[in-house]
């Protein structure tokens, strides 16, 4: 049995939700029916905010609004009319180097057949200039799939634009260990999470192009990607690396998946048959297109096509003539070709390849697409620590700033390999603060260095606050590029030495010492941290960057942002991080679920974030009490801006099954929702969850791999709160068979 399929009604069981209760902000959140308070005996009731409107999210979507008839019809009289040479011809790259930036595959102009024209990646589009976003891990830090799907429909404007019609995302990977090179490209450590924003994405780039779910699967470490067999158990598998892959297409409709280049189980994923055929393609129902990872994704004719691989990227070499003669030879069946020949001419025609509009130049890095980008860099920030109201900074009392570091000088864009992005331009945090700050009083003290010497700390002393920037760039961590030995896994998950001294000597002389970190996830921060006030988790923040941090840090706008990965005390807490060795097993907890399962204390929470204003949670129900298999329950609760000024709640719903009879995580996210709130507003929260999410699959049979989820009877423990560990409300509910 596999997991059913959330129903994409109007009505749909969204577990999780983006709401805008002041009427002000009502709808921007794409078609919440969020209305302001209600009047009803005298005490305002807070009108019940409804669960985010799953066909708002998913609108246009062209994988999802396929004409399956008409469709299938044109592929079959076209299957008929094609040579095992042309169908061929479709399942493969041209050439290793792109033309003007894309990755051509396939086409036949005789036949009318349009080329695949591929394009990274999760970050903009990586051709020419164009609107560099906060990496995919900032936008993870949005909680707002809303936004993502705006994210990714703004790329695939892009991309089309370039001529491209495949982007190369959404990168979804769960984060297993933060010292993944490539961390910030993706959202989570946590499935639900990252199934929430990888939809998002999809939902809105495929309303213009195809997306890729990437790297399926089990692609967590850089260093060795390219050889790694990682172990995982069936039940490992099922509950934390394949869900959100699975949401992807059963709910997203996505076009393509992406191969990783890594072994699963002994097998390379483009020869993974239980992968791409068992679970994929046959379980998933997934009616698109496998194309391997480039260069050293595809190992073999005839067992790649077997195993389901449909297109070798970038070139030829073991599906253009090797495969006709394989076929030929009778190595590989010819419904083989003909079957991923049907799969990627019913995208192309699914997504009307051969008529793609072109939207124009002026829609690459448009005032629009800009504008977003420093929204989502604004909504993905994480105030982590804010100790005596150091920030806001409040401009008009300011008499002088010191903005100190190097990083507080460059647009910090994150790593140089295949998600790269160039922006026409790009604001740094120094850039930001001297824009905001102009014809002001306050005095900007721009200290870009890391190293400083006397005259430099007694300005700093003299300051009425200081900023200091730290962080990583594309030299310690990224993709692990042949050609260069930058970026690659982390061995340390702390700042530089002299980026961790240069805190300490600026907090030693000033006490409003304020750190802003840009890095791709989790930085350890315990050896400075009580020294400062206020730390800012500012990720890679896009070209618009150094405008949204002056937006935040001088009271313009509230923090919002929540950590999509956990930040622990100590490496010691995370699970073991082999970026050398070429065997790796992976088990079931990490992230919080390990802290959660071993009782350790995390520096900062899964989901913690803080705001200029506070929140009340109250009047917690949930219904039915007693739910059954095939039914939903419904979790309500009242949220409440208590501050003076307006802010934006990540509400987090988490359950527990201490009943369940086999080990389960103390708690797993099984829910969110965004609130935006004026002083004083409430709103009334109803998120979802569909009994069949309770499930653990229950693995029958190892060997055989055989297995089912399954949902066990007995008392469900509920927690809603703003992190992992700030759980405001419980409650319980019962499952009974
Ligand atoms: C790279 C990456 C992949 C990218 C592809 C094309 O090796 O692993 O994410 O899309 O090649 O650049």
């Amino acid at each position: 049995m596999s997991r059913p399929t959330r129903p994409r009604s109007s009505a749909s069981p969204r577990a999780y939700v983006c709401i805008f209760v002041a009427s002000a902000l009502l709808g921007a959140c794409g078609g919440g029916d969020g209305e302001s308070e209600s009047e009803s005996d005298g005490e305002q009731e807070p009108a019940v905010v409804e669960a985010f409107d799953g066909d708002a999210l998913a609108s246009g979507n062209k994988g999802l609004a396929c004409d399956a008839q008409a469709v299938e019809a044109r592929v079959d009289e076209l299957l008929a009319v094609m040579s095992l040479e042309q169908k061929a011809a479709e399942m493969h790259g041209l050439q290793i180097a792109p033309i003007d930036d894309l990755y051509y595959a396939g086409g036949d102009e005789a036949l009318g057949i349009p080329a695949l024209k591929m394009v990274d990646g999760p970050r903009g589009v990586r051709a020419g200039t164009a609107t560099a976003f906060p990496v995919a891990m900032a936008r993870g830090a949005t909680w707002d799939p809303a936004l993502e799907r705006r994210v990714g429909e703004a790329m695939g404007l892009e991309t089309l634009a370039k001529g491209g019609n495949v982007l190369l995302a959404p990168c979804m990977n769960v984060l297993r260990h933060p010292g993944w090179g490539r961390a910030q490209e993706t959202y989570s450590e946590d499935s639900y999470h990252m199934g929430a924003m990888a939809l998002g994405f999809i939902h809105g780039a495929q309303n213009h192009v195809i997306a890729s779910a990437k790297h399926y699967a089990a692609n967590s470490v850089e260093d060795t990607r390219f050889d790694v067999d990682v172990t995982i158990d069936a039940r490992t598998l099922r509950e934390v690396y394949l869900p959100h892959f699975r949401r992807a297409v059963v709910e997203g409709g996505v076009g393509s998946v992406m191969s990783a280049y890594n072994q699963v189980n002994g097998l390379y994923c483009d020869e993974n048959g239980p992968l791409l055929t068992d679970i994929l393609k046959g379980e998933w129902g997934f009616r698109g297109f496998v194309e391997s990872d480039w260069v050293f994704g595809t190992h073999s004719t005839i067992d790649s096509a077997r195993a389901g691989l449909d297109i070798e990227m970038p070139q030829g070499l073991y599906f253009g003539a090797n495969l006709v003669d394989a076929v030929v030879n009778g190595h590989v069946d010819e419904d083989v070709v003909d079957a991923a020949a049907r799969r990627i001419l019913r995208q192309k025609l699914c997504f009307g390849l051969d008529a793609a509009p072109d939207p124009g130049p002026a829609v690459v890095e448009s005032p629009e697409h800009r504008a977003l980008a420093r929204e989502v860099a604004v909504k993905s920030m994480v105030l982590l620590k804010n100790a005596d109201a150091a920030l806001p900074l409040d401009a008009d009392s300011l008499a002088s700033v010191a903005v100190v570091g190097s990083l507080a000088g460059v647009a910090n864009l994150g790593d140089e390999g295949s998600s790269a992005v160039t922006p026409s331009a790009a604001v740094s945090p120094i850039d930001g603060l001297r824009a905001a700050l102009e014809g002001g009083a306050t005095q900007l003290h721009e200290l870009p260095q890391d190293a400083l010497g006397e005259p430099e700390l007694a300005t700093i002393a003299g300051a009425d606050a200081a900023i200091v920037v730290v962080g990583l760039t594309h030299e310690d961590e990224g993709e692990n590029l042949p050609q260069n030995d930058l970026g690659g896994d982390r061995d340390s998950l702390q700042l530089r030495p002299e980026h961790e001294q240069l805190i300490l000597e600026v907090a030693a002389r000033n006490p409003r010492t304020i750190v802003v970190i840009e890095a791709g996830a989790t930085i350890l921060v315990r050896p400075w941290a009580d020294e400062v006030e206020a730390v800012l988790m500012a990720w890679y923040p896009g070209m618009e960057g150094g405008h949204a941090l002056a937006d935040l840090l001088l009271g313009a706008e509230s923090p919002s942002g929540k950590l999509p990965v956990t930040v622990p005390r100590s490496a010691d807490q995370l699970p073991d991080f082999d970026h050398e060795g070429l065997e790796i097993t992976y088990d079931r907890f990490h992230g919080y679920a390990l802290l959660d399962r071993d009782g350790a204390e995390p520096e900062y929470p899964f989901g913690h974030g803080l705001s200029y204003t506070s929140f009340a949670y109250s009047d917690l129900s949930v219904s039915p009490a007693r739910l059954e298999g095939g039914g939903e329950l419904t979790v309500e609760l009242t949220i409440e801006n208590t501050g003076a000024r307006a802010g934006a709640e990540v509400v987090q719903l988490y359950l527990g099954a201490p009943d369940a009879g086999v080990e389960r995580p103390t708690r797993a996210l099984a829910g969110f929702g965004r609130v935006e709130l004026a002083p004083g507003e409430r709103a009334r929260l109803r998120m979802r969850v569909l009994s069949e999410e309770l499930a653990y699959y229950n693995v029958v049979d190892e060997d055989a791999g055989a297995g089912g989820w399954l949902v066990t009877p007995g008392q469900y423990d509920l927690w809603v709160g703003a992190s992992a560990r700030d759980l405001r409300l419980t409650g319980e509910f019962e499952y009974a068979e």
